[in-house]
């Protein structure tokens, strides 16, 4: 699984971060990327950040988290 966060779509609610911690980081204003590869979508994320990737992806109020079985 590959994700990468839709800058434009993000409102910075800051949901992703909580939930998923070690996928999901805050610019200093607030919008949200993937800290992995520095929000390209490249990197594959690793098995055991799936269910905590699953909890951010599923409550993103805006579904500005992108998700695809390839990458980016
Ligand atoms: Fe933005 Fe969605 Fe995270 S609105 S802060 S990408 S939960």
């Amino acid at each position: 699984m590959y994700t990468k966060v839709e800058q434009i779509d993000c409102i910075a609610c800051g949901i992703c971060q909580l939930k998923a911690p070690q996928i999901f980081d805050y610019q200093p204003d607030g919008i949200a990327f993937c800290k992995l590869d520095n929000n390209q979508g490249q990197q594959a994320l690793p098995n055991q950040l799936l269910p905590q990737f699953k909890l951010a992806y599923q409550q993103c109020p805006t579904g500005a988290i992108k998700r695809r079985t390839k990458p980016f």
